[in-house]
């Protein structure tokens, strides 16, 4: 569905109106495409104080954006914030950012590198469990379309396992992402970049369920884009569409409900060379409050939403048929963070997906070198949001740091981002698509 409002204050009536009654201010975002498959200017990379990971600068010198030490107009800047370990110390952060903050331009990214809280260490957790407040403030502060994250490298780590990360985060495929704080693993085995970056899925098969229509359509076709092969699965009703779907990205259907007794067999047979990418993203809602919600409403969406990921994942894990390497990823949602009136089953399923990952990723990394990560969708322009009630729609869409909803190939970005072959160091983590939203933060 259109947003009216954001096309309102992109016109210079509208924009004059709206800053004269003091209404929020969205900038259009700049997504990936083909044409402007990065941000435009350069990367300003500063440190405060002495940085406890190695290897930034190499990182950071394929980020495709030209990396300098001083600037007027970034389109992105990196703060090493790692060797921040007292109270103290944080005065070199506030050094570093307030003199170049307001030079960053429209769109602009920042990325600021910390590390892991220590459990040992209070002072060392105190400073860097401090960088996630600042960096949520400065994400409500920044504005015009800009983005602020927190990416977190192991103590003594090597900044490659950040890699992935910083190239999705540095770039505009993660437009509607703000207000994160991503938590890397010590992976033993990260492997370098693809061997074709334009096409990193290449020789990997992906399965998206849910994948008709909506977001689950826009992750297929991310993937297919990114060189994945790509099997599309929804419930035999939705067959004409899953179809349409399938021929327009060169996909393979699979008209099948993920909550059939022998979904996972189905899923084994259509994928005889094994699976690298599983994205669970098939999903309904049932609203009622508790009250006057049925058992069955109840029933339905557990089932859908997260009884069937966890049968699933588990047998296509214990079959083998998930080959190493792989990557599962689920969809939660920010109802499952915040929780939402009338939606008690939904938000208790998608809070089941987010223990789902935390729990099993270090398992699944150990057992069957897949990785396991969720993404958690916050107000995105699909079918399923057009359906919301005016009012509620409104508040959903401008309630968040960039003032607007996101699109279903927002979440897309991220799912592919999970999906990389060198993400191997992103495992059990919860990425929020959400724009920064104010529910949940
Ligand atoms: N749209 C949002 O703002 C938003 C926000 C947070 C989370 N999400 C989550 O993102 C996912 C996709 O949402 P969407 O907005 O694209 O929804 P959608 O309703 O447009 O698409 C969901 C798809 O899942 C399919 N599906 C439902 N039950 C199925 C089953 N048993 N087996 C196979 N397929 C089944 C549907 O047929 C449909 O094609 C869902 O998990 C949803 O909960 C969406």
């Amino acid at each position: 569905m259109a947003d009216r409002y954001l096309h309102l204050t992109g016109t210079a009536p509208g924009r004059f109106l709206t800053r004269r009654l003091g209404l929020p201010q969205p900038a259009p975002l700049r997504r990936w495409t083909l044409e402007t498959p990065r941000l435009e200017g350069p990367l300003l990379h500063l440190t405060a104080g002495a940085s406890a990971v190695t290897g930034v600068a190499e990182v950071l010198s394929r980020s495709g954006l030209p990396v300098v030490g001083d600037t007027d107009r970034p389109a992105a800047i990196v703060l090493d914030a790692t060797g921040v370990t007292t109270a103290a110390g944080l005065g070199d952060v506030h050094a570093a950012l307030h003199p170049v903050v307001r030079s960053l331009a429209p769109g602009g990214r920042i990325v600021v590198l910390g590390t892991v809280p220590s459990p040992d260490d209070h002072h060392q957790a105190a400073a860097q469990q401090a960088l996630e407040g600042f960096v949520r403030s400065l994400g409500k502060e920044t504005g015009r379309g800009s983005t602020v994250q927190l990416v977190r490298i192991p103590v003594g780590g090597a900044a490659q396992a950040a890699e992935s990360t910083l190239r999705f985060l540095l770039s505009p495929r993660s437009a509607y992402v703000s207000g994160q704080v991503i938590e890397l693993t010590t992976a033993t085995a990260t492997p370098g970049p693809a061997a074709d970056p334009a096409a990193p899925l290449t020789g990997r098969t992906a399965l998206v369920t849910g994948a008709a229509r909506g977001i689950g359509a826009a992750v297929a076709s991310v993937l297919a884009r990114d060189g994945a092969r790509v099997i599309v699965l929804d419930v035999p009703g939705a067959r004409e569409e899953l179809e349409r779907t399938a021929d327009r990205l060169g996909a393979t259907a699979l008209p099948l409900d993920i909550t059939a007794p022998d979904a996972a067999d189905r899923i084994a047979a259509a994928v005889p060379d094994g699976l690298g990418v599983l994205v669970h993203n098939a999903g309904i809602t049932r609203d009622r409050r508790l009250a006057n919600m049925p058992a069955d409403r109840w029933a339905s969406v557990i089932e859908v939403n997260l009884d069937s990921v966890l049968r699933t994942t588990d047998e296509l894990l214990e079959a083998g048929v998930i080959t190493r390497g792989g990557r599962i990823v689920a969809t939660a949602s920010i109802a499952g963070i915040a929780g939402n009136t009338g939606q008690t089953n939904y938000a208790a399923s998608k809070a089941g997906i987010i223990g789902l990952v935390r729990s099993l990723g270090p398992r699944a990394a150990a057992d069957h070198g897949v990785t396991v990560n969720a993404v958690a969708p916050g107000f995105i322009e699909t079918k399923m949001t057009a359906a919301v009630p005016l009012f509620i729609r409104e508040a959903g869409r401008r309630m968040n740091s960039l003032s607007q909803g996101g699109l279903p190939v927002d979440v897309a970005e991220a799912v592919a981002w999970f999906a990389q072959p060198d993400s191997t160091a992103v495992n059990g983590q919860v990425l929020r698509v959400c724009g920064q939203s104010l529910l949940g933060a």
